[in-house]
């Protein structure tokens, strides 16, 4: 469903063009000229998505089945809304019976089955806002957040790395038994930390790399799956605690 795009031209378009010097900075028509020749980007117009992002979601999907049997889907970072269109769609959600709830501080243009919350993930209410919006117990929490960059490559990095953080604690606290957390993170950059956080309280943990993740890109994407439970994970650590005694 998901095969890598070669250079072809779906969309009647072909690849390979050139965007003629004019008024652009070189930097500028050289991101152009990668946008407009970027086979995901065509794919994307192609099948309605509103960003190439669709396919990360899609083949990391393919290779590792986390969408199927989603009932209720928390999307972190939603603009402008491609991982939202395929949550709504796998969880059948209609405006009359919303099982998504996404949340980003940009505007996200009304998608149908989707409460949108246009705010900061960090804020203190947002928890419980994207609680309220999804009315019941998700059991698949997607972050694609990434900062804002300052072209600090560390500070980037950092602000990054502490959102996948605060989203990994937040599906802690409130998937479904059985579900699943993924998040974008960076190449080497998964504090050890939240690794033993997540293994404590998912069956299994893997980083992902999906083909449509540009390749020069630092992405990538971490996921938890299978998690254990609130109760399961309580009665893991009174086992480890009395094992120490
Ligand atoms: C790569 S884009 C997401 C693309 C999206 N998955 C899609 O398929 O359309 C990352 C988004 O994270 C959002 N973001 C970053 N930090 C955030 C925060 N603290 N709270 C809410 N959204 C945030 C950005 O505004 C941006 O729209």
């Amino acid at each position: 469903m998901t095969k890598t795009p070669v250079g072809i031209n779906r969309t009647g378009r072909k690849l390979g063009q050139k965007v003629k010097k004019g008024k652009l900075k070189a930097s500028s028509r050289r991101w152009l000229e990668r946008h407009i020749n970027d086979p995901y980007v065509q794919r994307a117009k192609l099948e309605g998505y509103r960003a190439r992002a669709a396919f990360k979601l899609l083949e990391i999907d393919e290779k590792h089945q986390i969408l199927k049997g989603a009932r209720r889907i928390i999307d972190l970072g939603a603009a402008p809304g491609s991982w939202s269109q395929i949550a709504a769609k796998v969880t059948n959600s209609t405006d009359d019976d919303p099982r998504v709830a996404a949340i980003d501080f940009l505007e996200v243009d009304p998608l149908p089955g989707v409460k949108i919350l246009q705010l900061d993930f960090l804020d203190d209410a947002a928890p419980a806002l994207l609680m309220e919006a999804i009315g019941g117990t998700p059991n698949l929490v997607l972050s694609d957040m990434a900062a804002p960059t300052t072209g600090h490559h560390r500070t980037d990095h950092l602000r990054t790395m502490h959102l996948c953080e605060v989203a990994a604690h937040f599906a802690i606290e409130v998937l479904a038994e059985g579900g699943h957390f993924l998040a974008k993170t960076f190449q080497g950059g998964t504090e050890k930390d939240l690794l033993d956080l997540l293994k404590k309280n998912f069956k299994q943990v893997v980083h992902v790399k999906p083909a449509s993740s540009r390749q020069e890109s630092v992405e990538m994407f971490l996921l938890a799956k299978h998690f254990k439970g609130r109760r399961q994970v309580e009665v893991e650590a009174d086992e480890d605690a009395a094992a120490d005694d």
